[in-house]
């Protein structure tokens, strides 16, 4: 995997200095919190074992921002220990998807989950989460078949599988997942009730740039044009949340409304707008309360994605 190195060597630990007040005059160096960054499955087994009390865990693919932290932050109000993992998982990139050029930049990624106060890192490498055997997939059925799955064949069976091999190394008390990514936290959360998992999926909101852009690993990959280009995104759910707010209750002349305003945009290209019910993501007739309103929208080679639910 072709991971920036850190230099550290497995179950190294990393120490980084407490930022005080982020933006000011540096680091201060305030009580230095170790993290231990574990590179093998049975290296993370070993540690798991010797960890007391509740394990809150944060499935990531690195490159971390706002939005995986925040998820970080939660798991550390809620638990005794933090494990966050980092693996750009291979089997949930399509052939043509952006796999290889995925961004990584591991070192800063450390430094911040230090700062936001991670206990363990877990950074398996490809060949020991799928060695060349490898043969045994979790899918679930049914809403993986809509929305994301439509436009990404086996993309959601790459996520349960390695999720489910995650679960199963780390054994979380709770596990953290962003709502920024509505139909994912909706399968997990179907698969862990289906296999009668241990723990709690824990479902976070998504964390916005100052603009309304959903923050995304993938939002690197915009250039400036695209960027602004891509804030009809949040302006589009927004429309729909005011439309649902005044009384609108048919959706399709919601995902109407949505569709102009986004064409209005010579950038965007639509992939799905998307009224659904927010558990089996079936496409509604009537708008209800809780409705997920989605959409896929590509600005050049980039797919974003976005979602509001609407209140009661
Ligand atoms: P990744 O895209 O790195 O996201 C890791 C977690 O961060 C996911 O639960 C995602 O929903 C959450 N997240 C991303 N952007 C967010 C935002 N702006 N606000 C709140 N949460 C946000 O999702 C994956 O990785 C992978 O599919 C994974 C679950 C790790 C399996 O490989």
């Amino acid at each position: 995997m072709a991971v920036t190195g850190t230099g550290l060597q497995k179950g190294q630990r990393l120490r980084v200095p407490h930022r005080e007040h982020p933006g000011t005059a540096g680091f201060t160096a305030v009580k230095p919190r170790t993290m231990k960054v574990i590179r093998t499955v049975a290296g993370m087994r070993q540690l798991r074992r010797r960890l007391a009390g509740t394990v809150g865990f944060v499935p990531t693919m690195g490159y971390l921002h706002e939005g995986h932290l925040s998820l970080v932050k939660r798991a550390r109000e809620e638990n005794a220990s933090v494990v966050v993992s980092i693996f750009v998982n291979p089997t949930q990139f399509g052939p043509c998807e952006d796999f290889r050029q995925y961004p990584r930049d591991t070192e800063r990624d450390l430094a911040l989950l230090k700062e936001a106060g991670t206990d363990v890192v877990f950074m398996p490498p490809d060949q020991e989460m799928y060695p060349p055997a490898f043969s045994t997939w979790v899918e679930v059925d049914g809403l993986t078949r809509r929305l994301e799955g439509a436009s990404r064949p086996n993309h959601f069976r790459g996520v349960t599988t390695v999720v489910t091999k995650l679960f199963n190394i780390v054994r979380p008390t709770r596990a953290y997942f962003g709502q920024k990514d509505a139909q994912q936290a909706a399968v997990i959360t179907r698969m862990a009730a289906d296999l009668n998992m241990d723990l709690d999926v824990v479902v976070c909101p998504t964390v916005r740039e100052p603009d309304g852009l959903a923050m995304s690993s993938r939002n690197t990959y915009l250039s400036p044009e695209q960027h602004r280009a891509a804030l009809v995104l949040y302006r589009s759910l927004k429309l729909a949340e005011e439309r649902w707010a005044s009384g609108e209750r048919d959706p399709e002349r919601i995902r109407t409304e949505m569709r102009h305003l986004i064409e209005q945009e010579p950038l965007a290209e639509i992939d799905y707008v998307s009224v659904a019910d927010p558990a089996t993501l079936e496409e509604l007739d009537t708008v209800s309360p809780s409705a997920l309103v989605s959409l896929a929208v590509r600005f050049g080679k980039t797919r974003l994605i976005d979602n509001v639910v609407l209140g009661p």
